[in-house]
């Protein structure tokens, strides 16, 4: 298939974009550790996205932005057509720094402060409930905007996966009987407008899992027209699409994804005269996971029981090893080709004993000095950074079509770290 083609030379056969050369000219003028980001195999996944669901009048990708929060990569996926999907106040503001109005703003959130319902409604944001007290904990405090989403939970309906978890033990969305009440309690409200979302997997590879999910919400559509007589204009599908973090591993079809969703939405939406119903999404992972990048040196070899590498990037880079023990492929630059045939634990330099990139990982022999390059770094990588042991959060980067490369956020300094604390305060203070 022509998708998987063009596609492999990123997610299964780990090769990278960039040469030791590109890598070793580029730390000549920023240090590593850094994430560096692929511009071209991110737009070429976006413009795929787009295209495989082109069958939907109005479809629209609302990148979560959570993956990778930065300005310069949202520029670049909005001049796609791409709408945004915020959670929090900081990344609302991003998307009004960014340019992004309206209804280009999906807000799904959860447990959430009032002024972020506040800002989110100052946008245009298509608000997203995750809770049928929040009808009226928004009334009472910002207003009922005109068009609604709930976030429904299946439950029992739906089974769940390893990074999420069952559906009946999220913390996320309203119960089945909650949607018919909740969406009732708007109309006598005067809402008009409505949508409906749900969000049942994480890291999910299986395309006809998006499929059932697809046809769950139809269902669901279909039942909430015949009690209560509403007319949905969109339904979000969420995020969830899960990248090949191994070589053996095959991106999700979404070719296949589409065509499941297209059948189904034949027999349950235009079947029931439902149509039009815009497709909408919210992944993050898929969007950029593959084409970020960290990139370490190695800075110390130990041998004790095991055999350790030591990195100059830490947990706080990259925590999905240390989090949830998730594979990432190792490059050392240079040695693609040599034989790996030792076997190392590669660590960061966190007095936490889980940080660890790769486990008893068989890797060509590591001299002190080489450069390494782990995987997938590009979603859920820096985003998730934190300041244990005072780390600091390091730079990204951006290699972008041409070649060039533009740095598009710096790394911390020790006074950033520090910037919180008065330390005029702790002088006279006894
Ligand atoms: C509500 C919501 N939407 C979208 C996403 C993005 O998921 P992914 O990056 O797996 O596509 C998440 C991830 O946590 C989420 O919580």
């Amino acid at each position: 298939m022509h998708f998987m083609n063009h596609f492999e030379k990123y997610m299964r056969s780990k090769k990278l974009p960039f040469s030791k050369e590109k890598i070793e000219e580029i730390t000549a003028k920023y240090p590593t550790p850094f994430h560096i980001y692929d511009e071209k195999g991110m737009l070429a996944y976006a413009r795929h996205f787009i295209e495989s669901f082109s069958w939907n009048e109005g479809f629209k990708e609302y990148y979560a932005i959570k993956a990778a929060p930065n300005p310069y990569l949202m520029k670049l996926l909005h001049k796609q057509d791409f709408g945004i999907d915020c959670s929090s106040l900081a990344e609302l503001v991003l998307a009004e720094k960014v340019g992004l109005r309206g209804e280009e703003i999906m807000f799904t959130s959860n447990d959430t402060p009032a002024e972020e319902y506040k800002k989110a409604i100052e946008l245009g944001a298509i608000i997203n409930l995750d809770d049928i007290s929040h009808i009226d904990y928004i009334e009472k405090n910002v207003g009922i905007p005109e068009l609604v989403c709930f976030r429904y939970n299946p439950g029992a309906l739906k089974g769940g996966n390893t990074i999420i978890g069952n559906p009946e033990d999220s913390k996320y969305g309203f119960t089945r009987e909650q949607l018919f009440e909740g969406y009732k309690k708007l109309m006598d409200k005067g809402v008009t407008r409505f949508g409906i979302h749900t969000m049942v997997a994480s890291n999910e590879l299986d395309a006809d899992y998006f499929v059932e999910t697809a046809e769950i919400i139809f269902d669901t559509i279909v039942d909430l027209h015949k009690e209560l007589g509403i007319k949905f204009e969109f339904a979000n599908l969420g995020g969830g699409i899960g990248i090949p973090y191994k070589s053996e591993h095959n991106p999700v079809d979404l070719k296949r994804v589409s065509d499941g969703i297209k059948a189904s939405y034949q027999n349950h939406i235009v079947g029931n005269g439902l149509a039009p119903l815009k497709i909408f999404f919210e992944s993050g992972r898929a969007i950029t996971g593959p084409f970020g990048f960290l990139v370490a040196k190695v800075l110390h070899l130990k041998e004790t029981y095991k055999k350790y590498v030591g990195l100059d990037a830490s947990m706080h880079n990259l925590m999905r090893p240390a989090m949830y023990g998730a594979y990432h492929h190792v490059t050392v630059l240079g040695k693609e080709e040599q034989p790996h045939n030792s076997i190392y634990d590669v660590t960061g330099s966190l007095c936490e004993n889980n940080d660890k990139f790769a486990i008893n990982r068989l890797l060509p022999k590591i001299d002190v000095g080489d450069l390494v390059v782990i995987h997938d770094a590009g979603a859920h990588g820096h985003s998730m950074g934190f300041n244990y042991n005072g780390k600091l959060r390091s730079a990204e980067l951006l290699l972008r079509e041409n070649g060039e490369v533009v740095q598009i956020r710096r790394a911390e300094t020790i006074n950033d770290y520090f910037a919180t604390v008065d330390f005029k305060g702790v002088a006279s203070f006894e």
